[in-house]
């Protein structure tokens, strides 16, 4: 079942949404050469006690996981791309960070993800985190009331495969509310004209993420958490929280 939300609901939702925006600057902001990664949790986590928001990642444990969630943010480097746990691990020159956090104010869920280069970017990252963001943007631009899931899914895959990046259906976006995860599930690739039709009054997040290998397959590390590629390239992440509307979908994880 997909649940339409108000009017109401949906400024509840961009007001979680504001507050993981803010969450995601601050990261951005703050990490250089040398942080450790769970430094950067702690900047997010400030952010959110400040907002009196809470984590929808801190301790999540869906059935597949050996272990809760221990972090208000997923911090991915290089080859990980999704997932990646806030350890001790101190960012280096040109490391590719990909940070993806949410945040529930009274009872509603917003949920988004950034990726860049700590330092300098060589020129294949900023062709990856350029697609990679564009694809994203390409997919919002298609969720329109009346449009179906897999007019978004067609545009996130085209662009991949344009782009010569692996990309794999596994964890894309999903519906996002009352919970982190509702239905329906957003894959990365599909056709277009398929699948459910968008409505005005759902709330979805849309979450490319791509691997410039350009193979598809990745691998979860013995931690049970963290998403590489499998063939050790970088990958990228981006992810906005949206509400369709009966006009131009609105993306609800913006900076007021
Ligand atoms: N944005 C991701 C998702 O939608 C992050 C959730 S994983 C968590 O699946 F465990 F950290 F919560
Ligand atoms: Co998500």
């Amino acid at each position: 079942m997909v649940e339409l939300k108000t009017p109401g609901e949906i400024e509840a939702m961009a007001a979680a949404g504001g507050v993981v925006a803010r969450a995601l600057a601050e990261v951005r902001g703050h990490a250089a050469v040398g942080d450790r990664l769970r430094d950067l949790d702690l900047v997010a986590r400030e952010v959110l006690r400040g907002a009196r928001a809470s984590s929808p990642f801190l301790g999540y444990q869906p059935s597949s996981a050996p272990a809760p969630y221990p972090g208000v943010v997923c911090l991915s480097v290089n080859d990980a791309v999704l997932h990646g746990i806030p350890t001790g691990y101190r960012l280096r020159e040109g490391d590719l960070l990909s940070v993806d956090c949410g945040a529930t104010l009274d009872g509603w869920t917003a949920d988004a993800a950034i990726s860049f280069c700590v330092g300098s970017t060589s020129d294949d990252d900023a062709r990856l985190l350029e697609r990679t963001e564009h694809a994203l943007h390409a997919a919002i631009a298609t969720a329109r009331d009346g449009a179906r899931i897999g007019d978004i899914s067609s545009a996130i895959g085209a662009i991949a495969r344009d782009a010569g990046y692996g990309l794999h259906t596994d964890f894309g976006g999903h519906g996002v509310g009352r919970t982190m995860h509702e239905n329906p599930h957003v894959p990365n690739d599909g056709r277009s004209g398929r699948g459910m039709r968008l409505r005005d009054g759902m709330t979805i997040a849309i979450e490319p993420w791509f691997m410039a290998g350009g193979r598809d397959a990745y691998r979860i590390d013995d931690d049970g958490w963290t998403l590489r590629s499998d063939d050790g390239s970088r990958g990228a992440h981006f992810e906005h929280t949206i509400a369709i509307t009966d006009d131009q979908p609105r993306v609800l994880t913006r900076l007021a």
